[in-house]
């Protein structure tokens, strides 16, 4: 395929949020939407991190239209706050980018008790997804699009031990957060279908993009200037996924070069595992009993 973003039509009126938009892919994702003249709300958990990151954004595309709102997706009242302040304020959603996420921070709980990597990373997420439900559904050609990583690869949902109750493992719960959003991302789509729903859902991953996200480990720290590509092309699956013309749902994008660590986006393949029917509804039942939302049932 040969996606560009100079090709992508002016945005109009259309509304985006991003999760974790004031930093790495995510700020990227933003800039380039709002280059589009999209409105983007950039949602994050920091708001002081979030106005310096709009400020930046505001440098390099000075009309942008783009709000801060706060959004811790670890806590989910603060999901539910994020809806309601989104709700009082705009009456479409165009597009759903699930990007926030972390990766191999120590084991911690959330205040609602959940494993942090799995509860940022694919249950608030789940939750804000729900939530919104009826204004992407209400929009139409809306999408959502759901950021997982090369690592879903070595992802195994382990439903016995889904927050740490027996041991943790920084990498297995990263790995398996990024199967989790994969899961979700055709789950997602399956119940849209079943639904007649127009919106459709779509995963996307950046490769090896130099970012925050490696934070915890000193050696993907030191590789990044060799091995990452920039965020500015980081954001190119993400925004392919929301706004190439001919995606269809279920289907997940990546960086075409070697092993799919860099250059522009393609299609890509997941593993089998994050098609698998039944590992999907086991997840989707477990994550509205824990986030307490159910929806397209
Ligand atoms: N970089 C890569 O090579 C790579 C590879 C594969 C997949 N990914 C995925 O790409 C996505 C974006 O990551 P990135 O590389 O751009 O890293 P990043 O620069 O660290 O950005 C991550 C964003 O998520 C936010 N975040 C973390 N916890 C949050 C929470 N509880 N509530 C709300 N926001 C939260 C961070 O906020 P703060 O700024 O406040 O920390 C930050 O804005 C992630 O889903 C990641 O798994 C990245």
């Amino acid at each position: 395929m040969n996606f560009s973003i100079e090709q992508v039509r002016e945005q109009g009126d259309r509304v985006a949020i991003v999760s974790g938009g004031n930093s790495g892919i995510g700020l990227e994702t933003c800039r380039a939407l709002a280059r589009k003249g999209a409105q983007v709300v950039m949602a994050s958990r920091n708001v002081e991190k979030a106005e310096a990151a709009k400020l930046d954004l505001l440098k390099s595309v000075p009309n942008a239209r783009v709000e801060v709102l706060t959004l811790n997706l670890s806590d989910l009242n603060s999901v539910k706050s994020f809806v309601g302040k989104f709700g009082d304020k705009y009456d479409r959603l165009d597009y759903l980018i699930n990007n926030a996420g972390v990766m191999f921070p120590p084991l911690e709980k959330t205040l609602q008790g959940y494993e942090l990597t799995f509860a940022t990373n694919h249950l608030g997420h789940f939750l804000l997804t729900g939530l919104l439900l009826e204004r992407l559904t209400s929009t139409p050609g809306s999408r959502v699009v759901t950021v997982s990583s090369l690592a879903h690869r070595q992802g195994k949902m382990d439903f016995s031990n889904l927050n740490a109750e027996n041991k943790y493992s920084k990498t297995g719960a990263y790995a398996q957060s990024k199967l989790a959003n994969l899961l979700f991302t055709m789950e997602l789509d399956r119940r849209l279908r079943r639904a007649n729903a127009k919106t459709i859902a779509v995963a996307a991953h950046p490769g090896w993009t130099q970012t925050n996200l490696q934070v915890h480990t000193k050696i993907f720290t030191f590789l990044n200037p060799y091995f990452g590509q920039g965020p500015a092309d980081g954001a190119l699956p993400s925004l392919c996924a929301a706004l190439a013309p001919d995606v269809k749902g279920g289907e997940y994008f990546g960086p075409a070069g070697f092993m799919e660590i860099k250059g522009p986006p393609k299609r890509v393949k997941a593993i089998a595992a994050a098609h698998d029917l039944e590992t999907a509804s086991r997840l989707w039942k477990l994550s509205e009993q824990m986030s307490g939302s159910s929806y397209l049932d």
